[in-house]
C-alpha cells in the first residue's frame, strides 16, 4: 500500500470517529481539513471554498498558508471545478489558463467539488502541494469519498447538543 493510501486510511478512522452522522457542518469540514492536512504529506495548502452566494466563492475552513478570500466561478481552478461540478487535477499550475496563485511555492493541485443533499455544488476543497504532479486518481476517488460525508450536513437542522 502507497504512503498516500495509508494516510487516507487513516483519515478515514479518524472521521470515522470523529464526526457524527448529524454533526455541525463547519465542524466536520474544519476536522476533514485539519486531518487531511497533518496526515497527507505533500499537502502544503487544505482547504474548503464555500457557496456564498451565486457564482462566488468564499474560503474556509483551511489550514496552511493565507488563501485568497473570494473567488468568482468563472475564476481559478476552484470556480472552474465549481462551475462544471467536476473534479480538476492539476499536475502543473503554470499550464492550468487563470490558474489563481494563492503561494508562489505552489507546483499542483486538485479541486472537488462537495454536493448536498440535493446534489447542487456548495463548496469546493482545494489541495495545493509544492510538489509538481503531486496528486492521482488515487486522490480524485479518496477526496471525493471523503467530501460526500458532507453532502447530508448542508441544511440539516441545527443538532441538540448533548
Ligand atoms: N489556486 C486556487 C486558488 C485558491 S489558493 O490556491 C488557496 C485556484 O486557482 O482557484
Amino acid at each position: 500500500m502507497t504512503d498516500r493510501n495509508q494516510s487516507y486510511k487513516l483519515v478515514n478512522q479518524r472521521l470515522d470517529h470523529l464526526i457524527a452522522p448529524d454533526e455541525d457542518v463547519v465542524s466536520a469540514m474544519s476536522t476533514i481539513v485539519c486531518e487531511l492536512h497533518h496526515t497527507c504529506a505533500g499537502f502544503d495548502w487544505t482547504g474548503f471554498y464555500r457557496v456564498i452566494r451565486p457564482q462566488l466563492l468564499s474560503v474556509g475552513p483551511y489550514q496552511g498558508h493565507h488563501g485568497c478570500l473570494r473567488i468568482p466561478f468563472d475564476k481559478g481552478v476552484c470556480g472552474a471545478a465549481a462551475r462544471t461540478a467536476s473534479t480538476i487535477v492539476v499536475p502543473d499550475v503554470n499550464a492550468f489558463p487563470g490558474h489563481i496563485a494563492c503561494s508562489s511555492t505552489t507546483k499542483s493541485e486538485i479541486v472537488v467539488p462537495v454536493f448536498d443533499a440535493k446534489g447542487m455544488v456548495v463548496a469546493v476543497l482545494d489541495v495545493d502541494s509544492n510538489d509538481a504532479a503531486a496528486f492521482t486518481e488515487t486522490d480524485r476517488t479518496e477526496l471525493e469519498k471523503i467530501v460526500a460525508r458532507l453532502s447530508s450536513l448542508f441544511d440539516a437542522p441545527a443538532r441538540d447538543i448533548e
